[in-house]
């Protein structure tokens, strides 16, 4: 067919939805998926799928599979849990917030979107499910729902029953004990190869397997995914590119399978892969399901090799269920319904064209959504719910996975080690602060050189230089902070909702690791400026003015490490820290006397660490001077009262304070993200 007999071809379809000339009666010849779940996989009376030697399994695509004689790993043993997954009229609904002109047109600043709208189907072990239909379909929406991961996020509604095995309602501990889910981004820690990044995942889910058969899971999974060559390179991230885009997605996928989950649950799989790529993990797919797992995957625009490999499809068409049943069947079903598949194209493709809505939608498209939705409710519906309640199995021990969590102490120590790689690997952040350190110190010097004595001009502009060494102190600190955690940020989200760890222990660990900074960049200040700009030169102040500026680093790190947990972009936490920083700042005494604060807005000063650092400097090195009648005491003229054992204390209180608020920051967030 041309181009133009094709564009005929697809434009006739279109106007000739919802016309009531077509076969009314619920399709005979298709034979849907699982009319022989049985026999497809073999499920005995314990519940335990048995291996089936399909097709695929002689499939050498990936490297670690040609190499014969290795011996089975515990990772390609049958699974012990079978898990059915069965959704019954699911409804999923938003509230989106209008745009000004449209909230003027509509009388209304929100409206309530429907996004899935009443499906119902299930998902049976030992096969592989996909999901497909054009961009704003609901696919991923759908897999969100399936993983329990959409159902307590704000200004969102969500209805209808979900089951595993028709005995427990999925929930996300239930979810969380039996399944895993690889999101779109694969989103990795760029530091670790993927050996590493498995090892990891192994520590942290498998606490009842010994470590030395974590490592041989490890090795024989590396080896299952074709990750052999380049197990030992670092995985890299966007701006590091190490590892290929087909590669870190098998690691993605490998992190979630080294529990040997019942159940996966993967958000586009191949999307930025060549065919050749995304076929090999359809591939991978297809074995994972062979072993006894329930596959569930959207996918967009699979080439024909990889179509041929579905078990299962469900096709969507803006928020409903159009097609469902053995991938091998659609095309058949849809000529069915009058709108047959060309010869020679790929049934994937056709169907993606012909079920795509365009947004907002047109007459056209109201019609056609209407006309595959009747269709399906006539032709398939019925036959899918029965469909759903065959096969029985046993009902999942989910005590085993609780086991398997590691302790505290185990995901401290591998939080630890982890981010110690990171410094080890990337020392620059480390570097930059100390060279900052020696390089402005110098500065300093040339510009706050040898202030000693009491006349006042002296006396101001070595506080000067303080508030300067305060202000210089809490930027370093604060703004490595507030960039670094926005790049782990969603690693954590991600592995905190996987279960691997809790906030605390990531957060010691991550606290923890900053020491060395947080003691040696004060010290290099300390000893590159502390004797040329005039201060006393005891070694109790030299002892103190090191002590108030490390406190100081401390709670500065703590700050940025706060504000960086508020928001979920970068670029805005960059943007509020100055709106943050600047009262703190200005109400540190210098520029403002302490005691003339107008009493309504003075509680600022309370959560500056500046300010506290300022006046433990200005104490410390100015308290006990004795004064000539005809000298400014610059201890009274700032009207500092507070005195410097509290002002330290305080400062180390607001260090933990900081800490402790981005603590919870952080448990409301990964709460938030599930
Ligand atoms: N929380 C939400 N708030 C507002 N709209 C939402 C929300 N979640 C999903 N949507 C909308 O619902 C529709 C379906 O989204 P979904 O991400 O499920 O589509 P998709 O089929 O996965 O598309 P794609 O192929 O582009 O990934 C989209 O129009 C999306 O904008
Ligand atoms: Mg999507």
């Amino acid at each position: 067919m041309n181009r133009k007999g094709q564009q005929d071809f697809d434009n006739a379809d279109i106007e000739s939805f919802g016309e009531n000339k077509y076969n009314e009666k619920p399709l005979s010849n298709i034979k849907l998926a699982n009319d022989n779940t049985k026999q497809n996989t073999p499920v005995n009376k314990s519940g335990k799928v048995h291996n089936r030697n399909s097709l695929l399994d002689g499939n050498n695509d990936l490297p670690g599979l040609a190499i014969k004689g290795q011996k089975a790993s515990s990772s390609t043993n049958t699974i012990v849990n079978p898990v059915k997954l069965t959704f019954e009229d699911v409804r999923f609904e938003v509230t989106i917030k209008l745009s000004k002109n449209e909230a003027r047109e509509k009388g209304t600043n929100f409206i309530k979107q429907e996004i899935i709208k009443g499906v119902s189907g299930y998902a049976m072990p030992g096969e592989t499910l996909y999901i497909m239909g054009s961009s704003g379909a609901g696919k991923t929406s759908l897999l969100n729902i399936l993983s329990d991961r959409a159902s307590n996020k704000a200004g969102t509604k969500l209805s209808g029953k979900l089951m595993i095995n028709d005995k427990n309602p999925l929930t996300q501990d239930v979810f969380g004990s039996i399944a895993g889910y690889v999101m779109q981004d694969d989103i990795l820690f760029s530091y670790y190869s993927p050996r590493q990044a498995l090892r990891f995942a192994a520590r942290l889910k498998l606490n009842n397997v010994p470590e030395e058969e974590q490592n041989s899971k490890v090795e024989s999974l590396l080896q299952e995914l074709g990750l052999r060559q380049c197990a030992d390179t670092p995985i890299g991230d966007q701006q590091r590119k190490t590892l290929s885009g087909g590669e870190r997605k098998r690691v993605a996928i490998g992190v979630e399978l080294i529990t040997d989950p019942s159940m996966i649950l993967l958000d586009e799989p191949t999307s930025g892969l060549d065919s050749f790529k995304a076929l090999q993990i359809v591939r991978l797919l297809n074995r994972q399901a062979r072993k006894g797992k329930t596959v569930i995957s959207t996918i967009h625009q699979p080439g024909s090799d990889s179509f041929a490999l579905f078990d299962r499809l469900i096709y969507m068409c803006d928020g409903h269920i159009v097609y469902q049943g053995k991938a091998s069947d659609v095309a058949s079903y849809f000529k069915q319904i009058n709108i047959p598949c060309p010869k020679f194209a790929n049934p994937a493709d056709f169907i993606m064209r012909i079920t795509t809505v365009n947004y907002p939608k047109q007459p056209n498209d109201e019609k056609k959504v209407a006309y595959l939705k009747s269709q399906y409710d006539l032709k398939l519906q019925k036959q899918i719910k029965e469909e759903s309640y065959q096969g029985s199995y046993k009902e999942i021990d989910f005590a085993e996975r609780k086991l398997s969590q590691a302790s505290a102490m185990i995901q401290f120590k591998e939080l630890l080690k982890r981010s110690g790689s990171q410094q080890l690997q990337d020392p620059q952040a480390f570097t930059i602060k100390i060279v900052y350190s020696i390089f402005i110190g110098l500065l300093s010097l040339a510009l706050f050189w040898d202030l000693s004595g009491n006349n006042f001009v002296t006396q101001f502009g070595l506080a000067g230089y303080l508030f300067f060494g305060c202000i210089s102190t809490l930027f370093t600190h604060m703004q490595g902070n507030l960039l670094a955690f926005q790049i782990e940020r969603p690693i954590f989200l991600r592995e905190k909702a996987n279960k691997m760890y809790g906030v605390l222990p990531y957060y010691l660990a991550k606290s923890i690791i900053e020491i060395p900074v947080l003691v040696i960049q004060p010290m290099v200040w300390t000893i590159v400026v502390y004797f040329g700009v005039g201060l006393s030169i005891t070694a109790s102040q030299f002892f103190y003015y090191y002590l108030i500026l490390f406190l100081l680093s401390l709670s500065s790190s703590s700050f940025g490490m706060f504000v960086s947990s508020l928001f979920n972009q970068q670029e805005t936490a960059l943007a509020i820290a100055p709106v943050i920083l600047m009262p703190m700042i200005m109400f540190s005494g210098f520029f403002s006397n302490a005691s003339t604060f107008q009493s309504w807005i003075s509680w600022i000063q309370y959560i500056s660490p500046i300010r506290y650092a300022l006046e433990a400097f200005v104490w410390n090195e100015f308290g006990e001077r004795k004064y000539a009648s005809n000298e400014v005491d610059l201890v009274k003229f700032l009207g500092y009262k507070i005195g410097l054992a509290t002002c330290l204390w305080i400062i180390a209180a607001l260090a933990i304070f900081f800490r402790v608020l981005t603590g919870i920051c952080l448990k409301i967030l990964a709460g938030k993200f599930q």
